[in-house]
């Protein structure tokens, strides 16, 4: 059994090293020529915690990397898609990625003997496996859906920062096809890569889209909820969001996790797959309250730090702010929707001058800002000078911050979106997100 996956991001890239360090033959695609040639010299092309390693391993075993479509189809039985499906500027997500793979498949499917399962593993709306892409495939390669090929739905749940974790020990496998045959085949794969205990639920494409579309529309709805409970708390003197967090969450029907308040969610699939949803459920003649309602609460995250700052400096002009975490998440370099570059962006608009700290993700943002601001060299020279530090990722450093720390500040005042420093162990003044007044 031969495995191809195309497009290697978190999810493709993080797939083939698994697969390949168990020693599954794989075939890699990209078609990015210089991702390909860091790939093969066993560097990771971005930052994942265990990636690197697992990589390594997997290209001394059996994972190949390769440019070549053909390569792909002439060889493999199951062809996993998972190649980016951005947001566009009207909210709608590209597709051309997806389309143009689809369409290689199909022009190397035309002249090959091999009948291969198609996976889409790309985040999409409902409806676009069966509508879009097997009719791409079946007109550029001259087959049917059912007989040259079978096209199946089985979205991804990894998260960036716990990518190889979530690969090798996945919550959920969702496999959605139009016939037993391919669905039974793909379940097999999966039960040879995962063992009899693995949850496999198996569904139709447009069900297990679906599915996916729902799951990080509710982790969203989770976080804004929390960040509203966050935003009451702060009113009332002696509130507390995390310890509210930690008792509604012990209840088996809420549940612990995504109940982080902060300055709300960003990266390159919450905020997009929500705004996708809303703009879907608008063309289908749906009225998407509870999910616009979601990505209001998340903008108005950011809007108030703004106010926690102005409130204390005033009118920001000219002075000068430290900005603690700029990828979306922590043990990521990854920038795609982070709030920090939102605030930023907010807070050069105003006229501050801003310094920035972050253990990974200090050469994305420099490609963002250029010159406009300052890149420190470290955490400690990031503080110098500057009249607030606004804490907006929680890297585990950033944990370790004692009054000793901030003497360079200007003035001492911290605003932590986070809530990761003890407000009892500082003599600085401290606001937080989700804490009501002392
Ligand atoms: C998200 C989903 O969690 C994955 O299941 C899904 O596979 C992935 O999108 C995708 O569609 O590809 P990811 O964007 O990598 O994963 O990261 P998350 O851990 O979901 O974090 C998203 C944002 O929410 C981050 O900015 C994070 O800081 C924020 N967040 C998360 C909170 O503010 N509070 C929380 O409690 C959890």
């Amino acid at each position: 059994m031969k495995i191809g996956i195309i497009g290697l991001g978190f999810v493709g890239l993080s797939f083939a090293a698994v697969l390949g360090s168990k020693g599954f033959s794989v075939i890699g695609l990209d078609t990015d020529r210089k991702k390909i040639e860091k790939i093969n010299s066993k560097k990771s092309p971005f930052f994942e915690p265990k990636l690197e390693s697992f990589l390594k391993n997997a290209l001394s075993k059996s994972l190949e990397i390769t440019l070549d479509a053909n390569k792909v189809v002439k060889n493999c039985d199951f062809i996993f898609l998972a190649v980016g499906t951005p947001k566009l500027k009207s909210g709608h997500i590209n597709l051309s990625m997806l389309k143009n793979a689809s369409k290689d498949i199909g022009v190397s499917l035309r002249n090959s003997s091999k009948k291969p399962i198609i996976v889409v593993k790309s985040t999409v709306v409902p409806g676009t496996t069966i509508n879009v892409i097997k009719p791409i495939i079946e007109k550029s390669s001259g087959k049917k859906n059912g007989n040259g090929f079978n096209i199946i739905t089985n979205p991804e749940f990894l998260k960036e920062g716990s990518a190889i974790d979530d690969t090798l020990n996945p919550h959920l496998v969702v496999i959605g096809g139009l016939s037993k045959k391919p669905i039974n085949s793909l379940r097999n794969f999966y039960r040879k890569l995962y063992g009899p205990k693995i949850k496999i639920m198996t569904t139709n494409p447009q069900t297990a889209e679906m599915i996916k579309n729902a799951n990080n529309s509710f982790l969203a709805t989770k976080i804004s909820f929390i960040n509203q409970i966050s935003l009451l708390c702060q009113s009332i003197p002696g509130t507390n969001v995390d310890e509210v967090a930690n008792c509604i969450g012990i209840d088996p029907r809420i549940g612990r996790s995504f109940l982080n308040a902060g300055p709300g969610f960003g990266g390159s699939c919450l905020p997009k797959d929500l705004e996708t949803m809303i703009q879907f459920s608008s063309k289908i003649g749906a009225n998407p309250l509870l999910l616009k309602a979601v990505q209001q609460t998340n903008d108005l995250q950011i809007k108030q730090i703004i106010h926690l700052l102005e409130k204390n400096l005033g009118n920001v002009r000219n002075k000068r702010i430290t900005v603690l975490g700029l990828s979306f998440k922590e043990n990521s370099s990854d920038i795609r929707g982070s709030r920090s570059i939102e605030l930023i962006k907010i807070l050069l608009k105003k006229k501050s001058k801003i310094t920035v700290h972050d253990p990974k993700a200090m050469k994305n943002t420099e490609s963002i800002f250029k010159n406009k601001i300052t890149y420190a060299n470290s955490l400690l020279e990031s503080l110098d000078d500057c009249q607030c530090t606004i804490i907006m990722t929680p890297w585990k450093i950033y944990t370790k911050l004692k009054n000793s720390n901030f003497k360079n500040m200007k003035r001492k005042l911290i605003i932590d979106a986070r809530r990761i420093l003890s407000r009892k162990n500082l003599s600085v003044e401290y606001f937080a997100l989700g804490l009501g007044a002392n």
